[in-house]
């Protein structure tokens, strides 16, 4: 046979494991690569390329981005890298977050008008240099636009304009998100299949106990952020702010979240982070291992979104790939223990099943 009939590929899965995205028949990889605060915002240029070309060659094929990120030079960075590393276009997925807008004053440039969800979308895409996205998120519910007109929206540009294939939330509460449901299913519309929130070892109540009736109903898919609580998981901020990191390049930001680790509160954080490394450490890992692993051996996380302002920290991270078969109940159980924060379940008066 000749060669000429091969279709290209590029992609080499490695260990990487993937999971399909909630009911949907999408497989992403485990872990993903997303680029808040970093692509487009304290990485600019060759590194940006450098971060997805290591990402790739570990094995990731899922990469997010919002129009928000850096007012849209963050899309702008990583569509240039896309296009400069010249993957098949069918080997990856690729997801953006309409919501924010880019800054813009004008007010229809936000939210989830219909206007702004497909004007906001082609700008996106303009931005990425790709005819469309895998998948679309809602950044925030709009509690300003009907619901009825967001799912309509929604519909509209994966139905009609082919700007996307699935679409999902981020931050919605649950009863939102069954509000689309149902809406969609009232009126043959196409329905959200995945959240985006928040979660990690310092972040579970919403994810574990506020969703779950979503992950049995429906099969709801997860890409989940901050995974490492933007790095405070990975004992980095134990002893101080190291020059260079997330909370001293993004001081007026992190205000909050700095002032915090001053407090009892915080301290408590910091002395959890020592303990998980000790139990780490008995496993022949990292603290930052064990926080990315934990959150992926939960089955209800699709994928596990990183975020890395260098080549380095994506190969360190996908080390947790090795921990997940060695967190076994017990050490589950010891973890918990140090954690000490596990969201009480819903009453079900004994009526669970
Ligand atoms: N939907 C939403 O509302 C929402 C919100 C936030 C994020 N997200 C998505 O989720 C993605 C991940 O979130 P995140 O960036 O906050 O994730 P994260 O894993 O909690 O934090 C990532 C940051 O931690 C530091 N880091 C990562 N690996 C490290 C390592 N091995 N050693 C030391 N430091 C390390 C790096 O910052 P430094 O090197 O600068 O310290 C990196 O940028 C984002 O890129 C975005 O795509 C979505």
């Amino acid at each position: 046979m000749s060669n000429q009939s091969v279709v290209p590929t590029a992609y080499e899965p490695k260990n990487m494991k993937f999971r399909y995205l909630g009911n949907t028949g999408l497989q992403v990889s485990l872990f993903s690569l997303g680029g808040w605060l970093t692509y487009g915002g304290t990485q600019k240029g060759d590194i940006v390329k450098e971060c997805l070309k290591t990402a790739w060659e570990h094995g990731i094929q899922t990469f997010d981005t919002a129009e928000i990120y850096s007012n849209g030079a963050c899309e702008i960075e990583m569509g240039r890298a896309l296009k400069e590393l010249g993957w098949p276009r069918d080997e990856y997925v690729l997801t953006t977050k309409i919501f924010f807008g880019t800054g813009r004053k004008e007010p229809n440039t936000r939210g989830l008008s219909r206007k702004h969800i497909v004007e906001g979308l082609k700008s996106s895409l303009q931005r990425l240099q790709t005819p469309y996205v895998d998948i679309v998120f809602a950044h925030r519910p709009d509690p300003a636009t009907p619901m009825l007109e967001i799912v309509e929206a929604f519909t509209q540009v994966i139905r009609n304009l082919n700007l996307a294939y699935y679409w999902g939330t981020s931050e919605w509460s649950a009863a939102q998100i069954t509000e689309a449901i149902q809406l969609a299913e009232k009126h043959n519309l196409i329905a959200p299949v995945v959240e985006q929130p928040q979660y990690n070892a310092f972040h579970r109540e919403r994810f574990e106990v506020e969703y779950a009736p979503l992950f049995k109903q429906y099969g709801y898919g997860t890409t989940i952020w901050s995974p490492l609580a933007s790095g405070l998981l990975t004992g980095k901020y134990n002893d101080g702010i190291p020059e260079g990191s997330r909370f001293a390049t993004n001081k007026a930001f992190f205000e909050n979240t700095i002032k915090e680790l001053q407090t009892p509160q915080g301290q408590a954080k910091i002395e959890k982070v020592r303990k998980l490394t000790k139990i780490a450490e008995k496993l022949g890992a990292s603290v930052t291992h064990l926080a990315l692993a934990w959150a992926a051996k939960n089955p209800n996380v699709s994928t596990v979104i990183l975020g890395a302002t260098k080549p380095e920290q994506i190969v360190d991270n996908l080390k947790a790939l090795e921990l997940l078969d060695k967190l076994t109940p017990e050490v589950l159980a010891e973890i918990e223990e140090v954690l000490d924060n596990k969201p009480k379940p819903v009453n079900t008066f004994g009526r669970d099943r």
